[in-house]
């Protein structure tokens, strides 16, 4: 069966690479200082914050969870990294950018103001 689809059996490996990597945070080297320093427009602001959660729910829940706390190997956005570490300017790089390596796709297709509300959204969830 391998030998007819060899396809299928590099579907798998990649699917495994996919699986067991872990977010280790790597993409936070790559950010230009000029994208580290960005300021988000809508810093904090509830209408923001109820519009990034409508995206949010559209596009990344299924890899990151109805309440973004990860769905297996996928990370949570919920961890230290992601509400104390990371800056606003280093989330929308990364929204901008995608991990395609590691399997966190690009999200340049949306406007950006949805992609400063996502970030609004996600910095909201620090308890
Ligand atoms: C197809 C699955 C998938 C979808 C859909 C997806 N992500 Fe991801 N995301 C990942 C993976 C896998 C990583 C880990 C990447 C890495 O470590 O480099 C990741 C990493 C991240 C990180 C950094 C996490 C960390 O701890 O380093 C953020 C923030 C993030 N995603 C936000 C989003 C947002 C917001 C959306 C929706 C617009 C989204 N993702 C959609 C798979 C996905």
């Amino acid at each position: 069966m391998f030998r007819k689809r060899p396809s299928l059996l590099i579907l798998l490996m990649f699917s495994a690479v996919l699986l067991f990597g872990t977010a280790d945070g790597a993409w936070l080297a790559k950010v230009p200082a000029s994208d580290h320093q960005k300021t988000n427009p809508y810093e904090g602001q509830p209408d923001a914050i109820a519009a990034g959660r409508k995206v949010f729910e559209e596009h990344c829940t299924k890899c990151h969870g109805q309440n973004a706390q990860g769905v297996k190997k996928r990370p949570s956005l919920r961890t230290e990294r992601i509400q104390q570490q990371a800056t606003v300017g280093d989330l929308h790089w990364l929204l901008v950018n995608g991990s395609m390596k590691r399997g966190m796709p690009s999200w340049a297709k949306l406007p950006d103001p949805q992609l400063w509300q996502l970030v609004t959204y996600l910095k909201s969830l620090h308890e």
